[in-house]
């Protein structure tokens, strides 16, 4: 056999060996093993002292062990998997995303986390670091490469470890990286989490701004405990809707009257100016079926009297979900949980006629959800995206027993991660349902006597 021939051979040997390797999303699972991924503990204990700390600190650490994450999946998801053929794949694919590791290994489901087993270890740090890319056009349902050994990859060139080699990876820089976990498509084919597909579609793509330059903000120090200080350490920060900090100020609140001086009896119209200064995504994204962001207006007179303002409504389709009702939703628990009469549980246990911020999900059935992957279609999407303002009005007409002098009108943005009722319902401890203010801004007008 001649040189070359033998040489094209095993190039191709080696090149359908490593196609073997690589395989993403579903297929992946069960083709590494745990004892391949070096612990957070190692990285962070002599080296990595910052970020681990930093790491630790964050929902990326947490994604498997946190509270509300081991209920929705071991009280919702893997009883709805075991009974419904549809949904089957997500007692496996939750796990792609939430403890990569354990998915990689074929561990369904993991040991719950009171098991301190590797599962808890969550998204880490060498889950990341050997992630060298992904498969097909979008990143979505855990498609990434998992390629784990000796080698990380990272953001540097000739980067020196005495513990493992480095490599530079282009990827691990750009926002598609975080995409593979941060879309999500339900297995009726919606999307049910699009932060990058929003972030792509939106002002920041185009401006070069990725997800690391506001979740890992670069600043001064050591990449490692030995090497000099540079200015661009990547900050493991990874803070998002968990970090009350993160969340205020994201939207800008103004109100004002069309009238300055009115009389009990007559109509006053007020328009409140709602800008997103502060997200490169809709607010809120990533788990939408769960977060809800309302505007509360409220009225107090000389007397210090309080009225409640509802939210003049403005007619689109599907605006009845982003109008506070008390309505009943979530049937859909009753299938994992084992009632099958269940009719369900307020919907969102705030002050109704309050104007919702939301992208709605629908069961099957057409009612609404909290268990995204048995989403077979959306209502409206009534967010408020990257840089966009969005005009709510209220049409008020002054009661009789409104006390003459000054009025103060009072619009207040509030942000929840979990609606207090589902909290309630499913045990979840209740700093889930934290009620954050997010912004506010009054005005006032004169009531003539
Ligand atoms: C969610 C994925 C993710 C996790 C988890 C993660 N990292 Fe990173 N890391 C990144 C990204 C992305 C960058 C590069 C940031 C950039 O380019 O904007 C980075 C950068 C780094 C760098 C700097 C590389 C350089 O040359 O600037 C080091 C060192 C590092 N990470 C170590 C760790 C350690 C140690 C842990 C665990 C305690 C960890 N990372 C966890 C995604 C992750
Ligand atoms: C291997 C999957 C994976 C990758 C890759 C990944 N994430 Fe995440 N991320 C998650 C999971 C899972 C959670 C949810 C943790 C929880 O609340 O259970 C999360 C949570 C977060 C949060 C916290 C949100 C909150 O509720 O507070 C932020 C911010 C975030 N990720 C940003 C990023 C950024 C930026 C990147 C890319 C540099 C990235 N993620 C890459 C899986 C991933
Ligand atoms: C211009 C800055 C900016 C960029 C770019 C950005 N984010 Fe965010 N992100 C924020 C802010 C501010 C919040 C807090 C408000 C909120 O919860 O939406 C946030 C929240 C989040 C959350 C929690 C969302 C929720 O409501 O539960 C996740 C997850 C997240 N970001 C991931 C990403 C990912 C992934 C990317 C890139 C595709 C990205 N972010 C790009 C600023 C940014
Ligand atoms: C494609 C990746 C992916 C898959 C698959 C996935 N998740 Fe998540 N999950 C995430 C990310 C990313 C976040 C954080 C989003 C945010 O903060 O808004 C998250 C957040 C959550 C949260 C926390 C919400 C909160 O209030 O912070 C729970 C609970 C959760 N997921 C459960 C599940 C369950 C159960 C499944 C399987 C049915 C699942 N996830 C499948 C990526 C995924």
């Amino acid at each position: 056999m001649k040189y070359w021939t033998v040489f094209a051979l095993s190039a191709l040997l080696l090149s359908t060996g490593s196609a073997q390797q690589k395989k993403a999303g579903d297929e992946a699972l069960g083709t590494r093993m745990y004892d391949q991924f070096d612990k957070p503990a190692f990285c962070g204990t002599s080296c990595h002292i910052d970020f681990y700390r930093q790491w630790q600190q964050s929902m990326m650490a947490q994604a498997y062990t946190h509270h509300w994450d081991e209920i929705e999946y071991f009280k919702l998801a893997v009883p709805h998997a075991e009974k419904d053929p549809k949904v089957a794949g997500v007692k496996a694919g939750c796990n792609g995303c939430h403890t990569p590791m354990a998915f990689l290994a074929g561990d369904v489901p993991p040991p719950r986390p009171e098991a301190n087993s590797r599962a808890n270890e969550s998204v880490s740090c060498d889950v990341c670091h050997t992630i060298t890319g992904f498969s097909g056009d979008t990143p979505y349902n855990f498609n990434y490469y998992s390629e784990p050994g000796r080698t990380k990859f990272g953001r540097r060139e000739g980067a020196v470890s005495p513990s493992h080699e480095t490599r530079k990876s282009d990827f691990i820089t750009t926002a598609e990286f975080c995409g593979t976990c941060h879309n999500e498509k339900s297995p009726y084919d919606v999307w049910v989490k699009s932060t990058h597909l929003e972030w792509k579609a939106g002002p920041y793509a185009r401006e070069g701004v990725r997800c690391q330059d506001c979740h890992m903000t670069k600043g001064e120090g050591r990449l490692a405990a030995l090497t000099p200080v540079v200015e661009d350490a990547w900050q493991h920060l990874f803070h998002g809707a968990h970090d009350p900090g993160k969340v205020r100020g994201t939207i800008e609140v103004r109100i004002h009257p069309d009238v300055r001086e009115i009389e009990p009896g007559e109509r006053v119209k007020l328009t409140v100016a709602l800008f997103n200064q502060k997200t490169g995504h809709k607010f809120p994204s990533g788990s939408a079926e769960e977060r809800l962001v309302w505007l509360h207006v409220e009225a107090t007179d000389a007397k210090g009297r309080a009225y409640h303002l509802p939210v003049d409504k403005k007619g689109f389709a599907g605006e009845e979900f982003t109008i506070a009702a008390n309505t009943l939703a979530y049937q859909d628990m009753g299938i994992p949980l084992n009632l099958p009469d269940f009719q369900g549980i307020q919907r969102d246990g705030i002050p109704e006629g309050d104007r919702i911020f939301r992208l709605p999900y629908l069961d099957p059935q057409g009612r609404m959800t909290i268990m995204q992957w048995n989403t077979a279609s959306q209502a409206t999407d009534y967010r408020i995206g990257p840089r966009e303002t969005k005009l709510e009005t209220f049409t008020w007409t002054v009661p009789a027993t409104c006390a003459p002098g000054p009025l103060t009108v009072k619009a207040t943005m509030y942000y929840q991660k979990l609606p207090a009722p589902v909290a309630e319902f499913l045990g979840v401890p209740m700093e889930e349902a934290e009620r954050i203010e997010v912004n506010m801004h009054s005005t006032q007008l004169n009531i003539l006597p």
